[in-house]
């Protein structure tokens, strides 16, 4: 667990990047040009993070519930993964980035797994910055997937039934690698978690603002931190316990 206390500058900031179609709406354009300007986004969010120091990005581009979409609109979301994986692999190694994924990549389309493959790669090395992407994300597969690992190790003799913990357990999910989120923002005024990261997000303060994503920048970013740096972090702890020194 981190330390309590006040919030100073968050470690990992995870985002539901959402208002993609209301932004496309509010402009009679079709919804793809919404998430086209979502990409940008994206890549905009990305330098800002490391400019306010901000170690790992997580963002939820491609949910499990979003296959029901209708397909053209998966197939653009698909066709925009492509193309932001190709255009941004020169960014991302001249910036020093990592790409990590969480979310069940298999099932992807062959061409973006290809291109995932070769970013990842390509980037693996980088210590600093970490962009994670959650693609065919999400937390209720994501429990299922590790409980079923995680019964098999008990059955392989890797894990004892006795062991169980959080600490453990959590060794089996997608983000076993990763910190949890100390900041979880959700854009386009809508004030609900959907499916990501439940378990991560336990401790996470969450910021809602009204911005829709294509319109999201630095400025929006910094204010979202600089809230986080107004709350205390409890941990389930008091105010008094944590003016002491608790742990
Ligand atoms: C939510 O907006 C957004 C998504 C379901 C997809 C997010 C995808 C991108 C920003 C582009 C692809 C990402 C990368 C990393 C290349 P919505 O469509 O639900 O918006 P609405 O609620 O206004 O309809």
């Amino acid at each position: 667990m981190p330390s309590t206390g006040p919030a100073i500058l968050p470690q990992h900031v995870a985002i539901i990047m959402d208002g993609n179609g209301r932004w496309a709406k509010q402009r009679g354009l079709p919804r793809l040009e919404g998430h086209r300007r979502g990409v940008e986004t994206v890549r905009t969010v990305v330098d800002a993070a490391r400019a306010i120091g901000i170690r790992y990005i997580t963002l939820y581009a491609f949910s499990v519930e979003n296959w029901s979409r209708p397909s053209d609109e998966v197939s653009g979301l698909m066709g925009l993964l492509d193309f932001f994986l190709k255009r941004e692999l020169s960014n991302l190694i001249k910036n020093r980035v990592r790409l990590r994924t969480i979310g069940r990549t298999g099932e992807l389309p062959a061409n973006v797994q290809r291109e995932l493959a070769r970013v990842i790669e390509a980037t693996k090395d980088f210590p600093d910055w970490n962009l994670v992407l959650a693609l065919n994300y999400g937390s209720r597969t994501e429990v299922a997937d590790a409980a079923r690992a995680y019964a098999v190790a008990v059955a392989n003799g890797k894990e004892k039934l006795e062991d169980n913990s959080w600490e453990t357990f959590s060794r089996y999910l997608d983000t076993a690698d990763l910190p949890e989120p100390d900041l979880l923002i959700r854009t386009s005024g809508e004030h609900r978690v959907s499916n990501f990261m439940l378990l991560q997000c336990a401790y996470s303060e969450m910021v809602f603002t009204p911005t829709l994503w294509p319109d999201f920048g630095q400025a929006d970013l910094q204010s979202a931190v600089d809230e986080y740096g107004r709350r205390e972090r409890r941990y389930g702890l008091t105010t008094e316990q944590i003016k002491a020194g608790a742990k």
